[in-house]
């Protein structure tokens, strides 16, 4: 039985990979929905390049809504800088045809999550968690009802990518990551420290681009495209693929290794905001309330993601 999932997404080149990775994996994962948050770009734009994600992958059934456009109490912060003007830079997409769903997306989550059975639906954020901490704090009965939240974000070893203290998804929206990591729901975490090792090297942009297809040839102009960044950021030998990881853990857990700790979030200090203060070294009594990934078979995950894209 295929597990149910939402993605609350920003779509970002690495968020479109991660939907391109669910999607072509319908014997392991149904997704019940797409939603999409503010942040790589404003949600006009999230919300448009989820549905031409969709469409590039041929399933124009998942339904997909658009949701917050804004932080619970912050200003909006973007990254046009990585994630290009639209978002989804590197390659020209058609505008898409399929329309956006009438619902909110917090509504929608509210609804899915009250209609299903208790556990049956896994979370699956890669932006910042503003959906997921609007539903929670508007139904805290559906809190209860999450079979667990899967998400890209935080950073331990590896600080900040944003600021010297936060990576970008939580310093966002730091009050709805607070919600979101005191909730209680289980939560499995994949911060820069696991990201930072699946760096899209060039053999792997030549395997995305050697598959033949509309999606290989798509995948890698994006992964060319936003490497430049971190090309020039961190001098690495390619760009770190954010958050096709939470998918990945989906699919095979296996190929990650982490700690089930303690994790906070900084929202007080404007010199630290959004970073997840992370008891790795365990010396705090605080209680544990996420597992957080510090390691990736690299290999195993580039290949994993090539040949569930070549089904596309
Ligand atoms: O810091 C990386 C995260 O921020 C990824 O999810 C990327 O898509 C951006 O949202
Ligand atoms: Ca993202």
């Amino acid at each position: 039985m295929a597990r149910k999932i939402i993605i609350d997404t920003d779509p970002g080149q690495d968020d479109a990979v991660a939907i391109l990775l669910a999607l072509a994996s319908p014997e392991e994962l149904e997704v019940l929905g797409i939603t999409a948050v503010a942040g790589n770009v404003p949600l006009a734009l999230t919300s448009k390049n989820a549905r031409i994600v969709c469409e590039l992958a041929g399933n124009i059934d998942v339904p997909v809504f658009a949701g917050c456009e804004a932080p619970l109490r912050r200003r909006l912060v973007t990254a046009e800088h990585v994630h290009g003007k639209t978002g989804l830079d590197g390659v020209a997409l058609p505008d898409p045809a399929m329309k956006l769903q009438p619902a909110h997306a917090v509504d929608f989550l509210i609804d899915a999550l009250r209609a299903a059975p208790e556990g049956e639906i896994t979370l699956c954020p890669l932006g910042p968690l503003t959906n997921i901490a609007t539903a929670f704090t508007r139904a805290p009965d559906i809190v209860g009802r999450v079979r667990e939240i899967v998400l890209m974000g935080g950073a331990y070893f590896e600080v900040g990518n944003i600021t010297p203290a936060a990576e970008f998804n939580i310093y966002v929206d730091p009050e709805a990551a607070e919600i979101v990591f005191k909730s209680g729901v289980p939560l499995t975490v994949m911060p820069l420290d696991v990201t930072h090792k699946a760096l899209v090297t060039k053999p792997r942009v030549e395997a995305f681009a050697a598959l033949g297809t509309r999606v290989g040839e798509v995948v890698a102009s994006w992964t060319r495209f936003f490497e430049r960044f971190d090309l020039e950021k961190y001098g690495s030998e390619g760009a770190p693929l954010h958050d096709p990881t939470v998918i990945a853990w989906l699919l095979r857990p296996e190929l990650f290794s982490g700690r089930h700790i303690n994790v906070e979030i900084e929202t007080a200090s404007e010199l630290t905001r959004g970073m997840t203060v992370a008891d790795w070294w365990g010396v705090t009594d605080r209680a544990p309330n996420a597992t957080f990934m510090g390691d990736i078979d690299a290999e195993a995950f580039f290949a994993l993601l090539t040949q569930r894209l070549a089904r596309l």
